[in-house]
């Protein structure tokens, strides 16, 4: 009963926002075909955009659920499925109208068939399927973490493959060898959590609420990072795998010791120090992969990319050694589905097409021309 109070709560607080359309009628008499619709529904937003063939976004909106899994302190896969299944229409139509388009102006629909929550994806994928079956548009999957990648084509339009980029977010942590659009090699991974889930369970513990990353990263603004001293998991392991359930337990451990002892905690000093403890492991491998590959350009993507200690440590630490990092904004960090048509656009144009029968997958590795 409590469930479904909050459910109804959270109906009505359900926001759709993203104002970057703001130029679309303005400047729609110069977009150009193909046009791509794109859906995205892989964990706790339900996204829509429009792009057109230049990559140009004519319409870019999320309907954020974070309000409502904030107080179980992370991603509840039902309660995702069941927004999703709510906001799924009207931001698609919503999408459309931003986008000053009819579906028959349409070249193909793009939505992220993977990885994520199945119960959250198969929404944006019966969706768009159910779409093109009625219009007969193409149906194109997209690989969620691909769409992270591309968000660095917002950044720098020129930017060509090959490259490093490192992916971090709530669900994933890897380094891959970009050698070219849609050939991705994955030079290593987390053995256990990933980084955000990390930051999502010591901010849980702390009670501070999902997600983690943005409000610790708030608190360690006024930290100080050697307070105390957290572990640096497989920084010196030789390859670039990586390790946080360790730093994880470590985090947790301490926090269970000053409660026992009394002690009160110093969550900046905590937040600065968990945040150091990840970052350097993160600008180190991210070097390192750098090195391996003769790479001299690194971009990032993935919702902990916004972490503003990240980006300034890999960009002093691999600036100085004359590697250049690019970085989406930070709303292009987020999960969004501008990005998922950007990388549906590519396929299109390369002819890709994917099956109605096609389902959802909760793992899905990244694309390879080998
Ligand atoms: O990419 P994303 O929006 O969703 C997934 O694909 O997982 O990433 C969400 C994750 C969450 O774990 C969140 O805590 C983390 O990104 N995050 C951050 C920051 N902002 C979001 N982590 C560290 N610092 C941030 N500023
Ligand atoms: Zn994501």
């Amino acid at each position: 009963e409590r469930l479904q109070r909050e459910i109804e709560r959270t109906d009505r607080a359900m926001r759709v926002s993203r104002p970057k359309s703001e130029g679309a009628t303005e400047g729609a008499a110069t977009y150009e075909p193909p046009f791509i619709l794109a859906i995205e529904s892989s964990c706790d937003e339900t996204a829509a955009a429009v792009i057109d063939g230049g990559r140009d976004v004519l319409a870019d909106c999320i309907a954020s659920q974070i309000d409502f899994h904030k107080r179980f302190g992370g991603v509840v896969p039902e309660i995702a499925s069941r927004k999703h299944t709510e906001a799924i229409v009207p931001t698609v139509m919503y999408t459309m109208e931003q986008a000053g388009l009819g579906f028959d102006d349409l070249s193909a629909v793009a939505c992220t068939i993977g990885p994520g929550l199945v119960g959250a994806l198969v929404v944006g994928v019966a969706f768009a399927k159910g779409l093109c079956f009625a219009t007969g548009l193409p149906f194109i999957g997209v690989n969620h973490l691909e769409g992270h990648l591309y968000a660095n084509r917002y950044v720098d339009p020129t930017l060509e493959p090959p490259f490093v980029a490192l992916l971090v977010s709530g669900g994933h942590t890897m380094l891959v060898h970009v050698r070219g659009w849609g050939d991705y090699e994955v030079l290593g991974s987390t053995l256990d959590d990933a980084v955000g889930e990390a930051f999502d369970k010591v901010a849980k513990a702390l009670e501070l609420g999902y997600p983690g990353g943005p409000v610790l990263s708030r608190y360690a603004k006024d930290g100080d990072a050697k307070a105390i001293a957290f572990p640096r998991a497989m920084m010196h392991s030789g390859d670039l795998r990586f390790s946080l359930s360790g730093l994880k337990t470590a985090v947790i451990t301490y926090i269970n010791e000053q409660n026992k002892a009394g002690m009160s905690i110093d969550i900046p000093d905590l937040a600065a120090s968990f945040t150091a403890a990840v970052v350097d492991v993160l600008v180190a491998k991210s070097l390192d992969a750098c090195k391996q590959t003769g790479s001299r350009v690194l971009c990032i993507g993935g919702g902990v990319a916004a972490n503003p200690d990240l980006r300034e440590a890999l960009a002093a630490s691999l600036g100085k050694r004359g590697i250049r990092v690019i970085m989406p904004e930070l709303s292009d960090c987020a999960d969004n589905a501008s990005m998922i048509a950007s990388v549906g656009l590519d396929l299109f144009e390369a002819g890709e097409r994917t099956g109605l029968d096609s389902d959802p997958q909760a793992h899905m590795p990244l694309r390879t021309r080998e």
